[in-house]
């Protein structure tokens, strides 16, 4: 695939495409905790290259990345920090994201005209995206892949060195070597290894700069 796409870290309800406004901005007042704002926007720009290059249905799978985690809302910034990340020490609440996730999703996919079996593909996939590690379909593979691609770009790994406390010279080697544990798809490795390339050049950029 061409890797000469860039990455939006910059969130407008404008640039997301027309027919999946109304979800986005739906789901947008449940993102305002963290960087789930960003994150969601660049999860849903992973999951147009991915869906470019493996197919499945873009009616699922944008729904999917869209509404995959405002089920933060309901847990508290504090306890989210525990849910997540490389030493998961709340996994209830890792779980609770996503059972919370699943009724509020249904909310704004109804407001926003979805019904019937949509609804339910959907939700399957919000249901589980962080508990579960293996593709249940193409569709659930496709979201998985562009949720973890957040890791190693730019903002996901500016963040996660802070908040964890990660060296970063430290911290893409450590990314390289999850990427056939944590990717699913042909197209999603090729991403994680030229998005964990970009990372080593920056990090050696800036040892440059400051040695
Ligand atoms: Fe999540
Ligand atoms: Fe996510």
């Amino acid at each position: 695939m061409s890797l000469t796409y860039s990455i939006d870290e910059n969130f407008d309800i404008e640039k997301i495409e027309e027919r999946y406004r109304k979800i986005f901005e739906s789901a947008v007042p449940y993102l305002n905790t963290r960087v789930n704002l960003p994150h969601t926007y660049i999860v849903y720009q992973y999951a147009q290259l991915l869906l470019h290059e493996e197919g499945g249905s873009r009616e699922i799978i944008i729904p999917a990345c869209i509404l995959h985690d405002v089920g933060w809302s309901s847990i508290p910034e504090d306890r989210q920090l525990r849910a997540f990340g490389p030493n998961i020490k709340d996994p209830e609440s890792r779980r609770k994201h996503e059972v919370e996730g699943v009724l509020i999703a249904k909310e704004i996919l109804a407001q926003a005209g979805y019904n019937g079996s949509l609804v339910r593909r959907i939700t399957e996939i919000i249901d589980g995206h962080d508990t579960t590690t293996g593709a249940r379909s193409l569709e659930d593979a496709i979201t998985k892949d562009s949720d973890k691609l957040f890791r190693l770009s730019a903002l996901g790994f500016r963040v996660d060195c802070e908040r964890f406390q990660m060296d970063p010279k430290k911290y893409w080697p450590l990314l390289l070597k999850k990427i056939d544990d944590w990717f699913l798809t042909r197209t999603g490795r090729e991403l994680a290894a030229h998005e964990v390339c970009q990372r080593e050049q920056e990090v050696r950029e800036q040892q440059k700069h400051s040695s």
